[in-house]
C-alpha cells in the first residue's frame, strides 16, 4: 500500500517544505497539465529537474499532456521514480512505456474516467502500474467518482491473470472518506491532493490514510 501525496494542492512558492512535509508518504505525486490535453497548466521538466534534487521520496509524474511519446522519457532521465503518460494522447504506448524504462523509472498507464481498460489490457507486460482515474484529469478537489470502482477491479483481476507484480493506482478524490472502497476494489497506489495538503498536519494526513489502508 502506497500513499501519493499530489502537490497541485501544496503551495507552489514552498515546494521544498511541502515536499518536507510528506516525507512519511512513499512518493510525492506531480502533477504535469499542459492545457491541451487538459484545461489546465501546471509545471514541467525544467521544475521536476528542481524537485529531484530536494525530494525525500521520488517523485510519481503523472504526464497529462499531449505527445508523451516525446516527452515522457525526460521525465525519466530528470530522475522521477515512476512516469505515467494517458494512453488517450499516446501515440506508441509500448514505445514509449519501454522507453520511460530505458531511462530509468518505473513506467505507468493512465486511463480517464471515460476510456475503458479492455483495449489497453495487453499493455500489461509493459508495464508496472496503471493509473484509473476517479476524476476528470484537470483540477484537484474535485468529488470521487465511484462509478471508477468496477474497473479498479477489472484492471486488478487482469493484473491478477497476467501475473506481474503490478500496482493499481487511483487519483482523484481519494480521501479518509473514499480510500477504504479504493483499497477493497483492487487499489494499492493511493494519490491524494486536498485530503493532504488541505490538513493543518499533512503528515498526520498521510498517518490516517495509511492506516485505513493498512489494518
Ligand atoms: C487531477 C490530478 C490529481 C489531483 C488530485 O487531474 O491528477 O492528482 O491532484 O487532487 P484531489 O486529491 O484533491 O482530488
Ligand atoms: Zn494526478
Amino acid at each position: 500500500m502506497l500513499i501519493s501525496p499530489s502537490i497541485l494542492a501544496a503551495d507552489f512558492a514552498n515546494l521544498q517544505s511541502e515536499l518536507e512535509a510528506i516525507a512519511t508518504a512513499d512518493w510525492a505525486h506531480v502533477d504535469v497539465m499542459d492545457n491541451h490535453f487538459v484545461p489546465n497548466l501546471t509545471l514541467g521538466l525544467p521544475v521536476v529537474e528542481a524537485l529531484v534534487t530536494v525530494s525525500p521520496v521520488p517523485l510519481d509524474c503523472h504526464l497529462m499532456i499531449e505527445d508523451p511519446d516525446r516527452w515522457a522519457p525526460g521525465y525519466a532521465e530528470a530522475g522521477a521514480g515512476s512516469v505515467t503518460f494517458h494512453v488517450e494522447a499516446a501515440h506508441d504506448a509500448v514505445a514509449t512505456a519501454r522507453a520511460i524504462r530505458a531511462a530509468g523509472a518505473r513506467a505507468a498507464f493512465a486511463l480517464k474516467p471515460g476510456t475503458p481498460f479492455g483495449p489497453y489490457e495487453e499493455l500489461l507486460g509493459e508495464v508496472d502500474m496503471v493509473l484509473v482515474m476517479t476524476v476528470e484529469p484537470g483540477f484537484g478537489g474535485q468529488s470521487f467518482m465511484s462509478d471508477q470502482l468496477p474497473k479498479v477491479a477489472q484492471v486488478r483481476e487482469a493484473v491478477r491473470r497476467h501475473g506481474g507484480e503490478l500496482w493499481v493506482q487511483v487519483d482523484g478524490g481519494v480521501s479518509a472518506e473514499t480510500i477504504e472502497q479504493c483499497a477493497e476494489a483492487g487499489a494499492d497506489v493511493f494519490v491524494a491532493g486536498s485530503a493532504v495538503y488541505g490538513r493543518d498536519s499533512a503528515a498526520d494526513a498521510v498517518r490516517e490514510l495509511r492506516a485505513l489502508v493498512e489494518r
